[in-house]
């Protein structure tokens, strides 16, 4: 009997990967973990605080001008530590009027961490936090139900795009959301980043089933064809990942299962796509005194109202 050649991307591979990996949402605390080791190996918040010092403070300037009530809209707002700097910068913008801060978060174990910084945060007096514990397209379907017509001065979605089931109609859906003069920011990885050459490489062999391989290139393509007006700026980030390449190394193995989306990638994933990930790896990143460093530049889009 001939045995067929299994190569990579074979259907033996498929296969394997069907019944082995499974995406690293299945496993919450797992997910936690990882990010937040990613955000400890990575410049990611820091070159978000950076745009909201050096950009997005202009921008927030902007919004909400004479009124007594700033309304935000945070979808995706995880622990809170990105949403509570946009706040300060917007409260010292705008000093004296107050903020209602609405945040969608499916994620509960999030939630909490949020209510817990904002407990332990002074200077929030004047800004009221509602927390909608949901999807955000169980949040517009709620809408929708409800009949609800709410609009926000100012709506943010940072690195929470992947995660939605059609992005053009979620864009669509909360631009809709907008006052009249309002602003909607976008954060993703940018079309330059590592990520970007990562997924299209490998996205269909990765066991994702809850987010797209979307960069802020996509969204510009999105956006220039359906006659929204835009501003993009990119964001200078890298992540060091020198771990992943000890073997045993448990803080390489929680990078590489957020590298790849997958639960245990180095347990569950085929050894051809094993080795081909952490050689391509080696091959992106940027090597700097017997260390490596992944591109993990991001992009930033404000969409005019
Ligand atoms: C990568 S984290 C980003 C958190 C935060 N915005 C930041 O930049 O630190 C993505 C967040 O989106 C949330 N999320 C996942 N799917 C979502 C969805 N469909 N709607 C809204 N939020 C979602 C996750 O629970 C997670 O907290």
């Amino acid at each position: 009997m001939l045995w067929p050649n299994w190569g990579p991307g074979s259907e033996r591979e498929r296969w394997e990967t069907a019944v082995t990996m499974r995406s690293l949402f299945s496993d919450q605390s797992r997910y936690m973990e990882s990010f937040r080791l990613f955000l400890e190996n990575s410049t990611e918040h820091q070159c978000m605080l950076e745009f909201i010092e050096r950009k997005l403070s202009g921008v927030l300037s902007s919004i909400g001008n004479e009124k007594s009530t700033i309304n935000v809209l945070s979808v995706g707002g995880g622990s809170g530590e990105i949403d509570l700097q946009i706040l300060g910068k917007l409260k010292a913008n705008h000093p004296g009027v107050a903020i209602c801060n609405d945040v969608i978060e499916p994620n509960a174990e999030q939630v909490l961490s949020y209510k817990e910084r904002v407990a332990k945060t002074s200077n929030l007096e004047n800004i009221k936090f509602t927390w909608h514990t949901e999807t955000s397209s169980e949040f517009e379907s709620r809408m929708n139900t409800r009949n609800e017509i709410k609009k926000w001065d100012f709506i943010h979605m940072v690195q929470v795009l992947y995660y939605v089931s059609d992005v053009p109609a979620t864009i669509r859906f909360f631009n809709s959301l907008l006052e009249p003069g309002a602003k909607l920011l976008i954060i993703l990885v940018s079309g330059t980043s590592d990520w970007d050459r990562l997924w299209k490489k490998y996205g269909a062999r990765l066991p994702c089933e809850l987010c797209s391989y979307f960069s802020s290139a996509n969204i510009e393509e999105i956006l220039d064809g359906s006659g929204l007006k835009y501003h993009s700026y990119e964001l200078p980030s890298e992540i060091e990942i020198t771990d992943c390449f000890t073997e045993g190394n448990k803080k390489g193995e929680l990078l590489l299962d957020f590298l790849t989306e997958t639960c245990n990638f180095n347990e569950t994933a085929p050894l051809d796509l094993k080795n081909e990930i952490v050689e391509d790896l080696k091959l992106y990143s940027d090597k700097r005194d017997g260390r490596y460093f992944f591109n993990n530049n991001l992009g930033a889009i404000v969409i005019e109202s």
